[in-house]
């Protein structure tokens, strides 16, 4: 399984990248307007930093201005992705960027037929959002298990990001689903790597070196 930083903070990246975890990097208008930088400083400074799939959002909501950013943007590094909302213009905008080699990824899914139609449409990522879904009392991984069997149905290439992780089970599950990527923030990262017992263990083997040394 691939795993993406979902965040547009560059330490934070730099830190997942030192541990090997940063096969992909996704950013969101709210990330980029977290960190009080230019969008496309940024998007440059991760793309020296990663060598894998950098998802950078456009902000037009018609298929004329979101092609017209998405070519814009896939010119600064060959890793860009174009983040598109799932609506009908962006399923348009989908179809023309996959015409013109420029790689997408269909953000915003909250159900199997949108994953469905955002890969018709030649998408090459798509991101259900698990986190926003349980928010609302709706199960993100039921969702995600969908979406898997039918790309797998029909034979779709389009990878499944799952996005809006709030937790390590969101990115268990995911895994055990067969999602081919989950994206996840920092403070997720850390989380998967912590166990007590690890912590307990290291503590009682330093203790018992330290005592024979007396
Ligand atoms: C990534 O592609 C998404 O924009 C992100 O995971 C959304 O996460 P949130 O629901 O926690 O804002």
């Amino acid at each position: 399984m691939k795993f993406f930083i979902d965040t547009a903070n560059i330490d934070e990246i730099k830190e997942a990248h030192a541990m090997g975890m940063v096969d992909g990097v996704t950013t969101n208008p709210s990330l980029i307007a977290k960190e009080g930088r230019d969008f496309e400083d940024i998007i440059k400074e991760i793309c020296e930093i990663v060598d894998g799939p950098i998802s950078a959002e456009v902000i037009s909501l018609e298929t004329e201005g979101m092609v017209t950013e998405a070519r814009h943007l896939a010119k600064i590094h060959d890793n860009i992705v174009i983040k598109i909302p799932m609506t009908v213009d962006g399923l348009k905008a989908t179809r023309q960027l996959f015409e013109e080699g420029i790689k997408t990824n269909v953000t915003l899914v909250f159900s199997p037929l949108q994953a469905l139609m955002a890969a018709k449409a030649g998408a090459t990522y798509v991101s259900p959002f698990v986190g926003r879904l349980d928010d609302i009392s709706h199960d993100g991984l039921v969702l995600t298990e969908q979406i898997v069997n039918i790309y797998e149905n029909y034979g779709f290439d389009t990878e499944i990001i799952v996005a809006s992780v709030r937790n390590p089970l969101h990115v268990l599950e995911s895994a055990i689903l067969g999602a081919h990527i989950a994206t996840i923030p920092f403070n997720v990262l850390a989380k998967l790597a912590a166990h007590p017992l690890t912590d307990k263990g290291i503590k009682a083997f330093l203790d018992d070196w330290n005592k024979s040394k007396k």
